[in-house]
């Protein structure tokens, strides 16, 4: 049987398992290595090759990608010296979540030991992943990266290339998620608020979905106002938002529910209008988170 080529996958968590089966079906010869060997076995009768050792799995393909849970297990699995003895010439493909930090170091890491390195950062769950839309961040040296598209392709079609900074798909992937918790918990919030009013919670879960597009389209336009550094009024006034968050705190005080999550947005609104920003765009609170 003719293959796509070869490829090796460290870390059969949820995800890695995932990746791994992707490979597999899109035609690659897989082979796999994990610290807890006995994950292997649905794969390994799908057709996947168990490696004895990390190093013995990184010699097995041009390509590793690795999934594991986050940068110490990574060190704990390629920062040894039988692995960085079979580094010279191959490709790292990392798709564990990593901070910054720990993708500049990992970089340096692959070029001394002679390999290659790019990092990657996965935006959806396991089952989400392998669809033409799947979100997956990447960010490394253009010509490496080149070399790994078709096995990112594989993953996800909505690939981003973040461009030659290491830590720019790290980097985003915070932002991103800092988003996701902060509209997270605010939905949290709604849906205190619903029920301490007796209203179904399942209906503010659609009326949330129903109206994320647009509010997508909003943030998209506060970005670009920031990115401009321009607050002149186009579509939110910031005082809006000091008098809604505070009516939104109050409500929680009233109905005698936990009030923690708008008392942080409104002390931040409230920082920034008083600092004279009440007349520009919402996006000028950044002007407060800018002063640390
Ligand atoms: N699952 C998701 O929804 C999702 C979404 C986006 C991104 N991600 C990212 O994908 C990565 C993997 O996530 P996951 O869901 O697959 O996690 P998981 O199911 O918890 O699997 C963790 C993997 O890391 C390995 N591991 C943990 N500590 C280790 C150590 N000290 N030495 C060697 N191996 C170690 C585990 O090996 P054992 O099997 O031996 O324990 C396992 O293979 C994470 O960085 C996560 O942030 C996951």
């Amino acid at each position: 049987m003719t293959t796509k080529g070869k490829i090796t996958v460290i870390g059969l968590g949820s995800m890695g398992i995932t990746l791994a089966k992707l490979l597999l079906s899109a035609g690659y010869t897989v082979t796999a290595w994990n610290r807890t060997a006995g994950k292997a076995q649905e794969l390994v009768k799908a057709g996947v090759v168990l490696a004895e050792s990390a190093a013995a799995a990184i010699a097995a393909s041009p390509v590793t990608v690795i999934c594991v849970y986050d940068h110490k297990a990574t060190a704990a699995i390629l920062q040894t010296p039988e692995a960085e003895a079979v580094l010279e010439g191959r490709i790292l493909l990392q798709l564990t979540t990593i901070s910054p930090a720990e993708a500049r170091n990992s970089l340096a890491w692959a070029t001394v030991n002679g390999a290659g390195y790019v990092n990657g950062a996965i935006q959806a769950a396991p089952s989400q992943m392998g669809r033409p839309d799947t979100p997956v961040l990447v960010s490394g040296n253009k010509q490496v990266l080149q070399s790994v598209w078709h096995i990112l392709e594989v993953f996800g079609g909505g690939i981003r290339d973040l461009g030659d900074n290491i830590a720019a798909a790290p980097t985003v992937d915070l932002a991103t998620l800092s988003y996701i918790y902060g509209s997270s918990i605010g939905f949290f919030h709604g849906a205190r608020v619903m029920e301490a009013e007796g209203l179904p919670v399942n209906e503010f879960g659609d009326i949330v979905a129903g109206i994320t597009p647009t509010f997508g389209e909003f943030l998209k336009y506060e970005g670009d106002k920031i990115h401009a550094n321009d607050y002149t009024i186009g579509e939110s006034p910031l005082r809006i938002s000091v008098e809604a968050t505070a009516r939104i705190e109050q409500a929680a005080i009233d109905a005698g529910i936990n009030s923690e999550f708008p008392a942080l947005a409104a002390s931040l609104l409230k920082r920034a209008e008083a600092a004279g920003y009440g007349s520009e765009e919402v996006a000028a609170v950044i002007k407060v988170l800018r002063a640390g």
